[in-house]
C-alpha cells in the first residue's frame, strides 16, 4: 500500500506536533508515530521550557548559561537565534491551548534549575510536557488536513539514490517505509517533505529515564541514509531519578533543586559544596560525576535528594506528581530524604541540521532531539531542549513551506516494500538477548566515566551483536522490536566510534585517558557519516 501527502512527519512529541500545526494549512500531513500519541519524552518532561520572558532576566544571561552548560562548543549563532526566538515560541504554545502555572500576582511562575542564573523556567507544576503534549495533541487532532496514524513505526527512509543514479547532485528524501504493527504490513509513505522528531535514545542505556520509545530510530535511519550525524558522544545523565526496584528510574525533576533541594550522602552531609560554586545547582554533568564518584567512593547504591526542609504543602502543591509517584513507591518526600541515582536522559546530538533544520539529505528535516543544531554543544542546559523543539519546528516549517512553493506536480515515485524471502521467526529469544546486551555494554562501558579499553570493548561486542542483526534482518519478516533493536544498535556504535574521536574530557564526555579538554585539537563537532 502507498500512502501520499505533502508532508511525512515522524514522531508525535512538541517538535512533531508543534511542526505539524505550522504546516497544516499549506498541504495534506501524514503524522505517524510508533505508540500512542503521547508516548512520547515530551509527555514525560517535569521541569519545564526556559525562556527569558522576565524584566529582570536577558537574552545576553541566558545565552551565556547555554554556552557554559556547553562547555563552549555550542555554536553561539544558533544559541542566539533560539533564545531569541523563545518568546514566540511560548506565545504559539499558549494559542494552541498550554496552561502555563501562574503566581499569586497572576503572572507566569518562573522556576530554577541547573545552571540557569535566573528563574526563567515556565512549568506547569512538575508535570509541563504532559500539558504541552496535551493540547497540542487536541489541537493537532481536530485538524483536518493532518491524518495521525498510531502503532506505525518507521523502517527505513526512502531517498531518490536508492531508485535512481543521481550523478553527484545531492540525495533527496521522498518518504519513508513504515510498518503497520497492527496489520503487519508494510505501508510506503511518499511526501514532498519528511520530517524525523522521533526524540532520544535513552533506551540505548540499561538505566534510563526516557519511555520506552526512546530508541534512536530517526538518528539511525538518517545515517542509514547517508545523512551527518553529529556529538553522539555527549549523552547526558540526568542526576537524580529514584532509586526503587519497581520505580524504572523514575525522574525527579532538577526544579526540586531548583526550589531548595539537597544531595546527601547516606549519612546526611551535604556533599555538592565540595564539588562546585553552585553546588546543588551546578551543571547537570558535574552533578552526575559527583554522585557517581560519592557512590563508587562509599559503595554505596544511591545518594539522597532532601526537600524535607520545605513545608509539607509547598511540596504537595509544586510537585504534585514527584509525590504521590513517591508516596505510590512507600516514600514520602515531605519527611524522607528521596534515594537517587543518574540515569540516562538527554541525547545532546544526532542529525546535523542547518539552521532551518535541514539534513544534507534534501527535503529531510530533523528537529526536536532526533537533531544536532549546535544549541546544546557538550551537556544541554536544563529545559533548553522543548525551547529547541519548538524554536526548529517553527524554522523548519518556514522553510519546508518555502520549498513546497517550489515544488511541482507530480509527486515523486515511492515503490512498494518487498519482503524477499523473509520467513517468520521462530527464534525471538535472539532479540530479547541482544537488546539487553547492548543495553548493559552501554552502561558498562560508555557510561558517565569513559576509557579508551572499556569504549574498545563495547565496540567490538556491539559489531559483534550487529553482524546477528543483520542477519536476522534479511532473514525474517521484520517487526517492530527488530525495528528497534537495529536501531539502537546503530545508535550505540555511533555513540562508542564518535566517543573514541575524542581525545579529552568536555562537558557530558570524561575519559580518564583524556582528563583534560584540548581546545586546540577538540573544540569542534564529532561528525560521522556512512560510506556506501
Ligand atoms: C527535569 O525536570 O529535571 C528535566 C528537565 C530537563 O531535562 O530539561
Amino acid at each position: 500500500m502507498k500512502i501520499i501527502s505533502e508532508f511525512l512527519i515522524i514522531g508525535s512529541g512538541i517538535a512533531g506536533l508543534s511542526y505539524a500545526l505550522k504546516v497544516a494549512e499549506k498541504g495534506s500531513v501524514s503524522l505517524i508515530t510508533k505508540r500512542k500519541v503521547s508516548d512520547t519524552a515530551t509527555d514525560l518532561a517535569q521541569g519545564g521550557i526556559a525562556s527569558v520572558t522576565s524584566e529582570e532576566d536577558s537574552f545576553a544571561e541566558h545565552i551565556e548559561d547555554t554556552m557554559v552548560a556547553g562547555a563552549y562548543l555550542s555554536d553561539p549563532k544558533v544559541v542566539k537565534m533560539i533564545i531569541e526566538g523563545g518568546p514566540d515560541a511560548i506565545k504559539d504554545l499558549i494559542n494552541w491551548g498550554v496552561n502555563f502555572t501562574r503566581n499569586e500576582e497572576d503572572e507566569y511562575d518562573l522556576t530554577r534549575e541547573g545552571g540557569h542564573s535566573r528563574r526563567r523556567i515556565l512549568h506547569a507544576k512538575d508535570m509541563t510536557g504532559h500539558e504541552i503534549e496535551r493540547a497540542l495533541v487536541e489541537a493537532v487532532r481536530a485538524h483536518p488536513n493532518i491524518s495521525l496514524y498510531e502503532q506505525h513505526i518507521a523502517i527505513d527512509l526512502i531517498t531518490e539514490s536508492k531508485i535512481k543514479y543521481r550523478r553527484g547532485k545531492p540525495d533527496r528524501c521522498i518518504g519513508a517505509y513504515v510498518l503497520d504493527i497492527n496489520s503487519d504490513e508494510v505501508i510506503s509513505f511518499g511526501a514532498r517533505i519528511t520530517v524525523l522528531a522521533t526524540g532520544g535514545a535513552g533506551k540505548v542505556y540499561l538505566y534510563t529515564c526516557n519511555p520506552d520509545v526512546a530508541t534512536g530510530d530517526g538518528v539511525a535511519m538518517a545515517y542509514r541514509a547517508g545523512a551527518s550525524i553529529a556529538n553522539m558522544e555527549f549523552m547526558q545523565f540526568h542526576p537524580t531519578t529514584l532509586f526503587h526496584p519497581l520505580a524504572k528510574s523514575f525522574l525527579i525533576s532538577e526544579a526540586v533543586r531548583g526550589e531548595g533541594a539537597i544531595l546527601r550522602r547516606a549519612d546526611g552531609t551535604a556533599f555538592m559544596p565540595e564539588y562546585h560554586k553552585l553546588k546543588d545547582l551546578a551543571p547537570r554533568d558535574i552533578v552526575a560525576r559527583a554522585i557517581d564518584n560519592e557512590m563508587k567512593k562509599h559503595g554505596d547504591n544511591c545518594v539522597f535528594l532532601d526537600i524535607t526542609h520545605e513545608d509539607d504543602d509547598v511540596i504537595k502543591d509544586r510537585f504534585p506528581n514527584i509525590y504521590e509517584t513517591c508516596l505510590g513507591y512507600g516514600i514520602d518526600i515531605t519527611k524522607d530524604p528521596i534515594p537517587v541515582v543518574p540515569a540516562a536522559h538527554y541525547l545532546c546530538g544526532g542529525v546535523k541540521v542547518d539552521r532551518w533544520g535541514e539534513s544534507d539529505i534534501h527535503n529531510l528535516f530533523v528537529i526536536g532531539e532526533s537533531s544536532c543544531t549546535g544549541l546544546h554543544g557538550a551537556n544541554r542546559l536544563a529545559s533548553n531542549s522543548l525551547l529547541e523543539g519548538a524554536v526548529y519546528a517553527a524554522r523548519a516549517a518556514e522553510r519546508s513551506i518555502e520549498r513546497l512553493k517550489e515544488m511541482s506536480p507530480p509527486f515523486p515515485e515511492v515503490k512498494i516494500w518487498d519482503s524477499g524471502s523473509a520467513t517468520n521467526s521462530d527464534e525471538e529469544v535472539i532479540v530479547v538477548h541482544n537488546w539487553h546486551e547492548i543495553r548493559l555494554s552501554m552502561w558498562n562501558y560508555v557510561g558517565i566515566v569513559r576509557s579508551t579499553k572499556r569504549l574498545t570493548r563495547a565496540l567490538h561486542r556491539i559489531q559483534m551483536i550487529q553482524e546477528e542483526i543483520d542477519d536476522y534482518y534479511w532473514d525474517f519478516f521484520i517487526t517492530s522490536d527488530l525495528i528497534e533493536l537495529r536501531n539502537i544498535a546503530t545508535v550505540a556504535e555511533l555513540i562508542i566510534r564518535s566517543a573514541l574521536k575524542r581525545k579529552e574530557s568536555r562537558g557530558l564526555h570524561y575519559t580518564l585517558d583524556y582528563p583534560q579538554t584540548d581546545d586546540v585539537h577538540y573544540k569542534k563537532d564529532t561528525l560521522i557519516r556512512k560510506r556506501f
